[in-house]
């Protein structure tokens, strides 16, 4: 089944069942199901739904937790709220940046790791912190950049 396909599967499962609202579980869905939303899927939503493209892609560019890309074999999350914000986090973000090649919001073009924003992650007493691959990762340090570096390479 080409991807097309596959999306349009989905849309006739949400359109079929006449459910309102449903361009936020028709995109959660998408992506569960394709590990990321690719951008034909938007005319194809609009047109099932009867909504602009624009009002598809703001829905999608609004929310961080959606993508446009594939996933990539690792992602890293950071955080960037305060806490870990006054203990280092820029330095942090320009260094795991620099050793793993890719800048903040974006995946590797080899496709070996991403490094997304997070707002959060409970843990501010013990910054600045990471999730790397859903594992928290606390007081992250150049030490600590060697070691995920070296475990999203392996
Ligand atoms: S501010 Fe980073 S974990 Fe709370």
């Amino acid at each position: 089944m080409t991807q097309t396909a596959q999306i349009q599967s989905i849309i006739d499962r949400f359109v079929h069942s006449d459910q309102r609202g449903a361009l936020l579980p028709l995109l959660h869905e998408i992506q569960e199901e394709l590990g990321f939303i690719a951008p034909g899927a938007v005319p194809l939503i609009a047109d099932a739904l009867l909504i602009s493209r624009a009002e598809v892609h703001g829905v999608i560019s609004f929310y961080p937790d959606f993508r446009t890309e594939p996933p990539a074999r690792h992602v890293i999350k950071l955080c960037r709220a305060e806490s870990c914000q006054a203990r280092g986090g820029a330095a942090i973000e320009a260094e795991l940046s620099h050793h793993l090649g890719v800048a903040m919001g974006h995946a590797r073009k080899d496709g070996q790791v991403a490094l997304e924003p997070v707002y959060c992650l409970g843990l501010c007493a013990i910054g600045p912190n990471a999730m790397v691959d859903d594992r928290p990762v606390a007081r992250i340090d150049s030490a600590a950049i060697g070691r995920i570096a070296g475990e999203v390479e392996a």
